[in-house]
């Protein structure tokens, strides 16, 4: 399964006002069960429908859910004497854009304001989240990149897209829309509910985290996997949170709860982390603690690879994962301040770990000892030396918690010190 969520662990609560404007998409009909869950939790809703909207879903259904009038057109002369735009787009706490098309997002990034969903959104001055929803080749297309980058320069908030099969037979990648209570959840965090960040040494940063092994499939049923828990990388994640930092986990399949407050992108394969780490960037620090797979099957079969008695064993061809810490390390301007990496040893654990810290240009690896006497691998505890360019220092033995809260408080002391901003 892939997908984005923010932390189930606090239920919350959002019971301000939400205008909800729906975009026209086949993702439209997961906002109808959107409305239903910020009601639950005891939000007022108003729906605007754009006309392409209004495709997927009918007025009537959004007008029965929310228990409110709907609102379409922009130049509806009884609205404009009750209710314009400008009372729409103010009358709110927030305003969620779900789905936010490719062409939602084009008019939002150059301020068009030709119907009423577009007039609203230039007229609020209310927090707006944002939850795209397109085809992942729209997604990546070089206009999209620039409208979503002009976007969060604008203080939009986003939640999504996830990685995933689209509606289009075939097509997979970065372009599903977050699922209804991913979106109720980014909705309660923007408006300052339960989990937003608290304030520490963190605040206002962003910290992006893999975590967990890879599965690169072999059929639809086996796969190539590692030992990997993901205790490590998801105890930075919620030290990071608890430091007051924004924080995007990127996790491979484990089976260890979502940390509080922090907004998880659940992914399968290698090339999907790397897809998802990409959408998450820029951020102020990237820490690659997932043990990505090194290999992946060169074509997975589409049917289950059947066991025939007397014939030859089927042989996997592999082909190199992309290093997603490597070329994270290595890009231009975007590259995060500090970028950390984990190296996983059985021997030689320091030389290792420095020889990989300068190929993969990474600022500070954290070297671990895996050998099987050590229990690292679903322990635990850890015993780490902290590799940089000044030097090496040996951590004592201590918990996965432990050692993710001293890194965390290391790498924002070495952000405060280098005043760098995103
Ligand atoms: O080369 P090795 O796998 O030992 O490197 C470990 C470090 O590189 C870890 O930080 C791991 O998360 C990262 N890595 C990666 N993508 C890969 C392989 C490793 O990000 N394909």
């Amino acid at each position: 399964m892939t997908g984005v969520n923010q932390s189930q662990s606090v239920i919350p609560t959002v019971t301000q006002r939400v205008l909800l404007i729906i975009g026209g998409g086949i993702a439209a009909y997961k906002s109808l069960d959107l409305i239903r869950r910020l009601r639950e939790r005891g939000a007022t809703v108003r729906v605007v429908l754009t006309r392409a909207a209004q495709e997927f879903v009918t007025p009537l259904a959004a007008g029965a859910l929310s228990n409110e009038r709907v609102f379409t057109d922009l130049f509806d002369l009884d609205d404009e004497r009750e209710i314009g735009h400008i009372r729409l787009a103010r009358d709110t706490d927030l305003i969620i854009v779900a789905p936010a098309t490719a062409d939602l997002l084009a008019k939002m990034a150059t301020g068009q304001a030709n119907d009423l969903a577009t007039a609203v959104l230039l007229a609020t001055d209310k927090p707006v989240l944002a939850a795209p929803a397109m085809n992942p080749r729209m997604w990546s297309h070089p206009a999209t990149r620039r409208n979503v980058r002009q976007l969060e320069a604008d203080g939009i908030h986003f939640i999504g897209p996830n990685v995933g099969e689209m509606a289009e037979r075939g097509e997979a990648g970065v372009g599903r829309m977050a699922e209804a209570l991913e979106i109720a959840q980014a909705a309660a965090h923007v408006l300052g509910g339960p989990q937003s960040a608290p304030a520490g040494p963190l605040s206002g940063r962003h910290v992006v985290i893999t975590s967990g092994p890879t599965h690169e499939p072999i059929d639809p049923v086996r796969y190539i996997a590692n030992r990997s828990s993901g205790k490590q990388g998801h105890a930075i994640a919620a030290a990071a949170a608890a430091a007051g930092a924004r924080v995007t986990l990127v996790s491979g399949p484990v089976t260890l709860a979502d940390p509080p407050g922090v907004a998880v992108i659940k992914v399968e394969t290698a090339a999907e982390m790397l897809a998802a780490v990409q959408t998450a960037l820029p951020a102020d620090i990237a820490i690659f603690a997932a043990a990505v797979a090194d290999w992946r099957v060169t074509t997975s079969a589409n049917q289950k690879i059947k066991k025939t008695k007397g014939s030859d064993v089927p042989t996997l061809t592999l082909a190199e994962n992309p290093d997603i810490l490597m070329s994270v390390a290595k890009r231009g301007p975007r590259r995060p301040a500090l970028v950390i990496g984990f190296a996983a040893e059985t021997e030689a654990v320091v030389p290792h770990a420095q020889k990989k810290r300068k190929e993969k240009s990474a600022d500070w690896i954290v070297a671990n000892d895996v050998s099987p006497a050590s229990d690292t691998f679903g322990g635990d505890w850890n015993t780490v030396h902290l590799v940089t360019a000044e030097g090496v220092t040996s951590w004592p033995p201590q918990s996965k918690d432990d050692v993710a809260r001293r890194l965390v408080e290391q790498a924002g002391a070495w952000l405060a010190a280098h005043q760098t901003e995103i």
